[in-house]
């Protein structure tokens, strides 16, 4: 499946009343599955929801946890930059050199990878002692 065209198709289904700016993002699992998600927004503002964190719960709730690589599009000036809090929870089920690709609407697109996104990524080593006592 072409994950950019997954991530088109489910843009459309947004809720982006308030921002107006529609996201949709697939990611491919591991295995070969491809989940997707799109941005919720809500009335109390911070309670909205970013589409990459859509499709990471979609894929962990099929059973799936490791990222195989993700495309994010949005009618954005540039190919959409993730936001910082998405850069984390994607690193939590990707390698560093899994590929990311970011697209407009417009035809756009930049190639790009988790580790390029959030260099030096607080991971799980980070809290086991025995990695580094
Ligand atoms: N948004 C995403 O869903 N993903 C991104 O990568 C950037 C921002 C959403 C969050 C919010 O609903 C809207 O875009 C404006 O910030």
């Amino acid at each position: 499946m072409d994950l950019l065209a997954a991530a088109r198709d489910v843009r459309e289904h947004a809720h982006a009343p308030y921002s107006g700016f529609k996201v949709g993002a697939a990611i491919r699992g591991a295995s070969g599955g491809v989940f997707v998600g799109c941005n919720v927004e809500n009335a109390a503002y911070p309670e909205g929801t970013c589409a990459e964190a859509g499709a990471i719960a979609a894929m962990v709730a099929a059973g799936e946890t490791r990222i195989a690589e993700v495309s994010v599009i949005a009618a954005s000036r540039r190919p959409v930059p993730p936001c910082g809090g998405c850069r984390q929870k994607l690193a939590e089920f990707a390698a560093s050199d899994t590929p990311v690709t970011l697209a407009t609407t417009g035809g756009a697109a930049q190639h790009t990878t988790v580790g390029e996104l959030l260099p030096g990524a607080f991971v799980s080593d980070d809290m086991d002692p025995g990695a580094w006592e």
